[in-house]
């Protein structure tokens, strides 16, 4: 069983998914609310989609919170649309992100033009992020973006190594170690980390995606953290926390 997780159907859930994701994962599955509220971590099939409960807290991937970086005037300040400068990449770019996680990079490059295609590999992460997908694209300001986001439920490393299409940028973000821990809303994502694990294919991740030639690679990491896989960049962007190393796979 997958981090001991259970996952709850509640009756006017997506009972289906519910059931097909806990076989999946070797998961026990109630539909009694008493059990799923007081299990130490829960995803939750009900009414609003899917969510994350633990702890006395609840996650529901939110897009919605997106909004104002998305909008024009606040996008292009976005550290990650100053480091992949879509109009360098002509019209209508494509980006394959292979760490999608919760898709809030992906809808920001959406945002910002390009075609993305989303591998998240974890199947709770991916039926939370498949569930907020479904949700933003009834959202008038999120719904065009979404409709150039397009998700892959897979190991983005034997994608990138089995397929033949090109990408004009990949983006890398596997988890760090070290991420600090403090707030509200830091407390909600601890839940998110209770399941990813610390990347451990840094070099296979790495390869896997230069080996594609994309016309940039960027690799999210801290302001001061070390170079996935020891990589040196062509250059790095710093914002805040947050750097991305950029380098150029098709020169
Ligand atoms: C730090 S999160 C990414 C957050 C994301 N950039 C966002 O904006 O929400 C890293 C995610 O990458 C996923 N991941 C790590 N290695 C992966 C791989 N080889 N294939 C697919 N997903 C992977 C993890 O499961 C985790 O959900």
């Amino acid at each position: 069983m997958k981090n001991g997780i259970l996952v709850y159907a509640a009756p006017d859930g997506d009972v289906e998914a519910a059931e097909e994701l806990a076989s999946r994962i070797g998961a026990e599955l109630t539909r009694d609310e008493n059990t799923a509220a007081s299990a130490g971590l829960c995803l939750r099939f009900d009414g609003k989609g899917a969510a994350l409960s633990g702890g006395g807290m609840e996650l529901y991937a939110d897009l919605t919170r997106m909004i104002p970086r998305i909008r024009r005037g606040n996008l292009n300040s976005e550290i990650l649309i100053r480091a992949a400068k879509p109009s360098s990449l002509g019209t209508s770019p494509t980006a394959l992100d292979a760490t999608a996680g919760l898709g809030e990079d992906s809808l920001l490059l959406a945002a910002a033009g390009f075609r993305v295609t989303l591998c998240e590999r974890d199947p709770v992460i991916a039926a939370l992020l498949k569930d907020s997908l479904r949700r933003a694209s009834d959202v008038p300001e999120l719904s065009d973006a979404v409709s150039r986001m397009r998700f892959v439920e897979c190991d983005s490393v034997s994608y990138m190594n089995g397929t033949s299409e090109r990408f004009d940028l990949i983006l890398l973000d596997p988890m760090f170690p070290e991420r600090k821990k403090s707030g509200l809303i830091k407390k909600k994502l601890q839940l998110i980390q209770m399941l990813e694990a610390p990347c451990d294919d840094e070099e296979e991740l790495f390869s896997a995606a230069y080996s594609l030639s994309p016309r940039k690679l960027l690799i999210k990491r801290p302001a001061k953290g070390p170079y996935l896989a020891g990589k040196k960049p062509d250059h790095s962007v710093t914002g805040g926390s947050v750097r991305y190393d950029c380098f150029r796979c098709d020169k």
